[in-house]
């Protein structure tokens, strides 16, 4: 009885203390909103026009300085937001002018791309991923926000969440990779890290879910490319992981460059008003991405800049990102009427209320402390959580016969290879303000690592992308001298991100030509492979005794490499981008139908199959891969019950056992088939997952609990629920292993 009334008291508190949570922030909406329309009710249209402009100062941009007179703009109020300064000088000088040389003295907001990390540099987001750990990914976001706040940024251009199945599209390093669920709790976590829990923290920062929408399925994988896809795509996939975002508080979302079906997210009413506020709530504000109000014209939608400025405002846009096209345009369009003051009002409010948030008008230079600059910047504790995370989401692909981690006997060691002693690459694409000088290199984490007590010797062999093969043979005597060999290959960090995108993703130069002549020594070999996508490399996996993906790790690649390669860490990563044989395959990802001919597994080649002449249909390295130095099997599946009804809880139970000879960690996944639906469901869709610590010879039980909602899809109407029938529930290693057990829902 005691215990009941514990437990009612604590769900009675809970409940309280949450609806006591939102009904502060609704509150504090209000009162912030009262605020915003007093200001407005003063301002002129100019100044109103100045707070929804963003222009960048001239450091890190990424197009076209349309504007070299910012600080101009600012003093006439015509730039209300700043992008790419930061350190507390430049940033109190830009503030103070608002500050002080404006009429209505309102702050401004000061962004900036901070991905993976500010200073101290975290993995690229795609490897981030690839530890499926969401709680290290929220921290390596609460640590890059410490570090941007105390360097005067207050607004980040991130979670990007773009779901992505084209490997050939750079950008898809920086999102979660191509499963929906997955990159939804991810975007969660991501915004929840930068944000902190309340928004008016010194250390917090708004954060930007981008780019809305479908920016990832460019056709080709060709970056700014058309997206064109069905509804029901675009709701089931895309969609799901921007929502996320949004349910999780995040202050703001940026337009993407791309069309879809026809019509530019920028210049999208239904994208920007019906869906993301009338439908989805959303209460923040919608910022353009680097001039998509301007390439609208290019799109072919508007005839000039004032078309372009109209079409987006009345879309929805509330912030123009350094298109100029507000600041010229809207007055005049306020004055014709083609654009309503309530509209322009409405986004001025959306911004001013954000700042509210962040404390900005009771002290415009609150992230402009010189002691938390000094102070927060590189901290030890980061740095080792950055090594941490690089080791986290290294994804061992290959490892034949134990070849890795390395033995302990071995006396002279050969790091070959381009990217074996490359600081400028370990960073990836994205770094902020991260300095590629203090990174730790493969080279150096190894030497860290052995401290003195093996021979390391090196060569670079080739270059990344060259048809140089001048240095092979040298890196061939190298490796003749060694008892082992590590072999660092990949691609440089300009190779993917923001236009990178490649129609060949096999190593890059001559690369395999190096790792044949190596291999070819007959000494052990363990390729690190440096990549930003998922690369074809078909031959290398055919070669290679051992293969392991570290991503671009950050400033503290090298160490946390090493600390896999040496068995220090045990590799635990799994991968959230299928592996395609080749080219030919993409787009390649696991949650295919069925269609109505199916590959038959038994004969890949038979005609009138949904199959290729030249290539099986199976990935090289499948969505949820990835291998430990220990083993693990897997029990059958238990579940609950087999019939189910609507408000029933499917409990699905394994037993793993860790059959090798040390502890690791296991990503155990689950995904569910819906046999005959209203429309055409997948083979397999992710719904769960545990990653779990088993300690060598013990079993660990995984239960999962699933409630028949959860299996709801859209239906031939949009209707989101699920149906009654029958289901394959998979529980394994990875989508294409592990066993299934059968289910209805009555
Ligand atoms: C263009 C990119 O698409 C976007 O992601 C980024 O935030 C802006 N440039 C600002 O740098």
């Amino acid at each position: 009885m005691m215990r009941i009334k514990i437990l009612l008291t604590l769900i009675l508190f809970t409940t309280f203390f949450y609806t006591g949570c939102k009904n502060q922030l609704l509150s504090d909406l209000i009162i912030y909103e009262n605020k915003a329309d007093s200001i407005i009710n003063l301002m002129t249209i100019d100044e109103k026009i100045g707070q929804l402009s963003l222009f960048t100062s001239d450091w890190s941009t990424t197009g076209p300085t349309m504007r070299k007179d910012y600080i101009d703009l600012i003093k006439q109020g015509k730039a209300g937001n700043i992008f790419n300064a930061y350190t507390v000088d430049y940033v109190k000088d830009l503030q103070k002018i608002a500050m002080e040389e404006t009429r209505m003295h309102i702050p401004m907001l000061f962004g900036y791309d901070v991905i993976h990390g500010h200073r101290t540099i975290f993995p690229i987001p795609l490897a981030q991923a690839s530890s499926w750990d969401t709680a290290a990914i929220e921290k390596a976001e609460r640590i890059a926000a410490i570090e941007a706040t105390a360097e005067g940024l207050n607004w980040t251009f991130a979670p990007m969440v773009d779901l992505a199945r084209d490997p050939r599209w750079g950008r898809v390093m920086e999102g979660s990779g191509e499963d929906t669920w997955l990159g939804g709790l991810i975007a969660a976590a991501r915004v929840r890290g930068f944000q902190g829990s309340d928004l008016s923290d010194k250390s917090s920062m708004l954060a930007c879910v981008k780019h809305f929408a479908a920016y990832g399925a460019p056709q080709g994988g060709r970056d700014y490319n058309t997206v064109d896809m069905s509804e029901r795509s675009l709701y089931e996939w895309y969609l799901p992981v921007y929502k996320s975002a949004i349910n999780a508080g995040v202050a703001s979302v940026m337009t993407s460059f791309n069309e879809i079906a026809g019509i530019p997210s920028t210049s999208n009413k239904w994208l920007l008003t019906d869906l993301l506020h009338n439908e989805w709530k959303f209460k923040g504000f919608v910022v353009t991405d680097y001039s998509s109000i301007n390439e609208l014209i290019n799109h072919g939608v508007a005839v000039d800049l004032s078309e372009a400025a109209s079409l987006s405002i009345n879309a929805g846009v509330d912030m123009d990102m350094q298109g100029s096209a507000f600041v010229s345009h809207l007055d005049d369009l306020v004055k014709s009427g083609k654009v309503s003051e309530e509209t322009l009002n409405s986004a001025v409010k959306r911004i001013l209320v954000a700042k509210y948030e962040l404390g900005l008008f009771d002290d415009p230079y609150k992230y402009c402390d010189k002691k938390r600059e000094k102070e927060e910047i590189m901290r030890p504790e980061y740095l080792d959580f950055a090594r941490e995370f690089a080791g986290k989401s290294c994804v061992l692909l290959k490892n034949e016969k134990g070849t890795l981690p390395v033995r302990e006997d071995i006396k002279t060691l050969a790091v070959i290879g381009p990217l074996a002693d490359s600081k400028a690459d370990m960073l990836g694409f994205w770094s902020a303000a991260g300095q590629w000088e203090k990174c730790v290199t493969l080279l150096e984490g190894i030497n860290n690592k052995v401290n003195g007590t093996v021979k390391i010797l090196s060569a670079k062999g080739c270059n990344v992308n060259d048809d140089n093969t001048s240095g092979i043979n040298q890196a061939v005597s190298v490796a003749r001298r060694a008892d082992f060999v590590i072999l660092a290959l990949g691609e440089s960090k300009e190779m993917s991100g923001e236009s990178a995108s490649r129609t060949d993703i096999d190593l890059p130069g001559v690369q395999i030509e190096l790792a044949r002549a190596v291999i070819r020594t007959g000494k052990p070999v363990a390729v690190v492979l440096f990549n930003g996508r998922p690369l074809a490399i078909q031959e290398l996996d055919e070669i290679a005794p051992a293969i392991l993906d570290a991503w671009f790790g950050g400033t503290q690649a090298g160490n946390g490499i090493a600390d896999v390669l040496f068995g220090d860490v045990n590799p635990s990563g799994k991968l959230t981008m299928t592996f395609p044989r080749n080219v030919g395959q993409i787009p390649i990802f696991y949650n295919t139908k069925n269609t109505g001919r199916p590959i038959n597994p038994e004969k890949p080649y038979e005609k009138f199959k949904s199959n290729y002449l030249d290539s099986p249909n199976t990935p090289l390295y499948p969505f949820g891969y990835g291998l430990s130095y220990t083993s693990f099997k897997y029990s059958v599946i238990s579940l609950n019950k087999t019939g189910f009804q609507k408000d029933d809880h499917i409990t699905a139970s394994v037993d793993i056992t860790n059959t090798g000879d040390r502890d690791g960690e296991e990503i155990a996944q689950l995904y569910v088939y819906d046999l005959v639906g209203d429309v055409t469901r997948p083979l397999k869709e992710l719904k769960g997952f545990k990653k779990v610590l088993i300690e060598k010879g013990k079993t660990v039980s995984v239960t999962f609990t699933l409630s028949p909602s959860d299996l709801s899809y859209y239906h031939t109407d949009m209707s989101f629920s699920f149906d009654p029938g029958d289901f394959e529930l998979f529980i394994g290693p990875n989508s294409s292993e592990g066993s299934s057990v059968s289910f209805s829902i009555l």
